[in-house]
């Protein structure tokens, strides 16, 4: 078997990994760091892992998978290209910079230029360095709000078994995560959401959610638990992930809706 590996690091999933493939087998790691790949490679010496510094997957092997151990938003058209039909591609993915998770994806090779398949896992993986973007100003910050209404569920509900996690890959657009914030006399955990057009909220404790601008991101947080409470809280392996090279938008369905992330 073929491997390829993006994000060599330590270069301790590398030699997992030479050893899963066992002598018939090749694993290409791929490190952006030169600093990084130098001593990978020093450590990972005779395991038979080649190190290729950069970012250029090389194109003397077509693989049978391919493993990023870094989150993207778009998956690199090389990554799917250079894999066989049918392969699989593994990718911690988050739609925007900064994304509060980047849930593993286990994609399946579908064409030459698409692949698709389910959430595996939730996780938080470091951004790819190559779509590193300024994650911009904290919604909400400084601003007063403009409106207040109250949800039958709390932030401690959200984080419950990963949920909010759900809500990242059913609110494209929109920048979700939570933090702490004073909260009568004490500190609470908020859910914090913020929109490009800079409308903002926050979930307080007690159920109200506070906030402002055009967009009603109260009303849509309210709506997707709505949704997500009447399909019985499916778990993440339910919602698949399908890309293609050819664009800027990644898909995410489930039996019960589809959702567009343009990244
Ligand atoms: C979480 S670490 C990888 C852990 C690693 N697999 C291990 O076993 O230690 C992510 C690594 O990906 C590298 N990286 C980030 N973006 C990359 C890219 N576009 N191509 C190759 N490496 C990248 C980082 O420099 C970092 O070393």
């Amino acid at each position: 078997m073929r491997v390829l590996e993006i994000g060599t690091g330590t270069g301790w999933n590398a030699a997992i990994l030479a050893s899963l493939v066992g002598p018939t087998g090749h694993v290409t790691s791929l490190e952006i760091d030169p600093d990084v790949a130098a001593h990978a490679r020093d450590r990972l010496s005779g395991s038979g892992v080649r190190v290729v510094p950069g970012i250029e997957v090389p194109d003397d092997v077509v693989y049978d998978a391919v493993i990023a151990t870094c989150a993207v938003s778009r998956v690199p058209p090389a990554w799917i290209e250079q894999a066989r039909p049918e392969a699989s591609i593994i990718v911690p993915w988050g739609s925007y910079s900064g994304s509060h998770a980047s849930p593993v994806a286990a994609l399946r090779k579908t064409g030459p230029q698409s692949a698709v398949g389910p959430f595996v896992c939730e996780a938080f993986f470091m951004r790819d360095r190559t779509q590193r973007v300024p994650v911009g100003e904290f919604p909400g910050m400084g601003r007063e709000s403009e409106t207040t209404r109250v949800v039958p569920f709390t932030p401690e509900d959200l984080v419950t078994d990963d949920r909010l996690v759900r809500f990242l890959l059913m609110l494209p657009g929109v920048r979700i995560g939570t933090g702490v914030r004073p909260f009568n006399g004490d500190r609470g955990r908020i859910v914090y959401m913020g929109a490009p057009d800079s409308s903002w909220a926050y979930l307080w404790p007690d159920g109200s959610v506070h906030g402002g601008g055009p967009t009603p991101l109260a009303e849509r947080l309210r709506e997707t638990h709505a949704l997500l409470a009447r399909e019985g809280w499916p778990g993440l392996d339910e919602f698949s992930l399908a890309v293609d090279t050819s664009g800027e938008e990644c898909r995410v369905r489930t039996r019960f809706g589809t959702w567009e992330h343009r990244v």
